[in-house]
C-alpha cells in the first residue's frame, strides 16, 4: 500500500476556531476525513504538531519510508532552516508538496518568503482546505 505523510505545523490544531475569516471553519479532523475519503487506497500518515523537533522527526520517518509528503509547515514556512534541511533530504527520493490554506503572498510581508518552497517538488496555496485535496490528487494520479 502506498504511504503518504500529511504533516501539519504549529497552530493548525486550532483550525476551525482560528481566524475563520482566513482559514475557514473546517477543523483538521474534517480535512483528514476528506483526504481519507479521496484516496482510500493510500495509507495516510496524518499528523499535526506545534513542535519543530517532532515535525522534523516525521520528515525523517518519511525519508526512511521513501514516502511522499504533503506538508503545511504553517509559520515554520517563513523561517525554519532546520525544517528546510529535513525537506531537502527528500529530494530525488520522494516528492514533497508544500500546501497552504491561505495564499501567503496576499498577506503580511513576512509571509511572502518561504524557506521550504526551494526544496519542495511543488507548492499549492490559496485554495482553502482544497489545497490539501489537490496535493493528494497530484500525488495519486497515474
Ligand atoms: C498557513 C500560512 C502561514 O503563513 C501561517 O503561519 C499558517 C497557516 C496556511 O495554511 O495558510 O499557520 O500555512
Amino acid at each position: 500500500m502506498t504511504k503518504i505523510y500529511v504533516l501539519n505545523g504549529p497552530n493548525l490544531n486550532m483550525l476551525g476556531a482560528r481566524e475563520p475569516e482566513i482559514y475557514g471553519t473546517m477543523n483538521l479532523s474534517d480535512i483528514e476525513a476528506k483526504l481519507r475519503q479521496q484516496a482510500p487506497e493510500v495509507e495516510l500518515v496524518f499528523g499535526q504538531t506545534n513542535s519543530e523537533d517532532e515535525l522534523i522527526g516525521w520528515l525523517q520517518a518519511a525519508f526512511n519510508d521513501s514516502a511522499d509528503v504533503i506538508l503545511n509547515p504553517a509559520a515554520f514556512t517563513h523561517y525554519s532552516y532546520a525544517l528546510r534541511d529535513a525537506c531537502a533530504m527528500l529530494k530525488g527520493r520522494s516528492r514533497l508538496i508544500e500546501v497552504h490554506i491561505s495564499n501567503p503572498h496576499t498577506r503580511e510581508a513576512f509571509r511572502h518568503n518561504s524557506v521550504i518552497s526551494g526544496v519542495a517538488t511543488g507548492v499549492i496555496a490559496g485554495f482553502g482546505v482544497d489545497s490539501y485535496l489537490l496535493a493528494l490528487q497530484q500525488l495519486t494520479r497515474n
